[in-house]
């Protein structure tokens, strides 16, 4: 058995980590500190997913992407439209994240009623305000991920606050640190 300790000594892979449980597997990859974003689409009628599966893929040519769940009410919307937004949440946002990864949370014209927001300069998707960074894609590419879809976007348009602390996501819970650099 091999949870929690050191990796395997005869080779890369591991049977029993292969075999492990999903709540470990959730546990291991959950001590990659990620920070927590929404995901938006939609024109007229927004929607929007939280998200931290979001990553930079290249600067040039600008490409980001997020790994969306089949089943996810925005993984239509983003097929259909072709674009996507995501706003990266401060620390103040901790109620933002959790209202969009609530699934019984309003939908339709209700779904970002209690959430201040602006629609995207290119494609009218929604950014949220008041975030740390936002930008907005075209959808350039779309991989099987199983279960979900690997969005990849290529960016229109973005921007991004300086003065605000980044909304973080560790262990399985949110966290608000003050952020000091490791070294100066
Ligand atoms: C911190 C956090 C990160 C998440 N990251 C993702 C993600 O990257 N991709 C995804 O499909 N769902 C992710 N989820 C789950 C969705 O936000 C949640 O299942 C949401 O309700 C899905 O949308 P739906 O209600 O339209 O089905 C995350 C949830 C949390 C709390």
């Amino acid at each position: 058995m091999n949870f929690g300790g050191q990796p395997s000594q005869n080779g890369t892979r591991d049977l029993a980590a292969d075999l492990a449980p999903r709540h470990h597997l959730r546990a291991v990859l959950g001590r990659f500190a990620t920070g927590v974003a929404v995901v938006g689409a939609g024109a007229g009628t927004p929607q929007g997913m939280t998200a931290n599966s979001f990553t930079s893929v290249s600067l040039s040519p600008p490409l980001v992407l997020v790994c969306v769940h089949r089943s996810a009410a925005i993984h239509k919307t983003v097929l259909e439209l072709r674009s996507f937004t995501v706003s990266i949440l401060s620390a103040e946002q901790e109620h933002v994240a959790r209202y969009f990864a609530d699934h019984s949370r309003p939908r339709g014209g209700a779904e970002f009623d209690t959430v201040g927001w602006s629609p995207g300069p290119n494609t009218g998707a929604p950014v949220i305000h008041d975030t740390v960074a936002w930008i907005e894609c075209a959808l350039t590419a779309v991989y099987d991920g199983v279960d979900h879809s690997i969005f990849v976007g290529s960016v229109l348009a973005s921007d991004y606050a300086s003065d605000r602390d980044a909304l973080l996501f560790f262990g399985g819970a949110f966290h608000s640190p003050a952020l000091s650099p490791v070294s100066p």
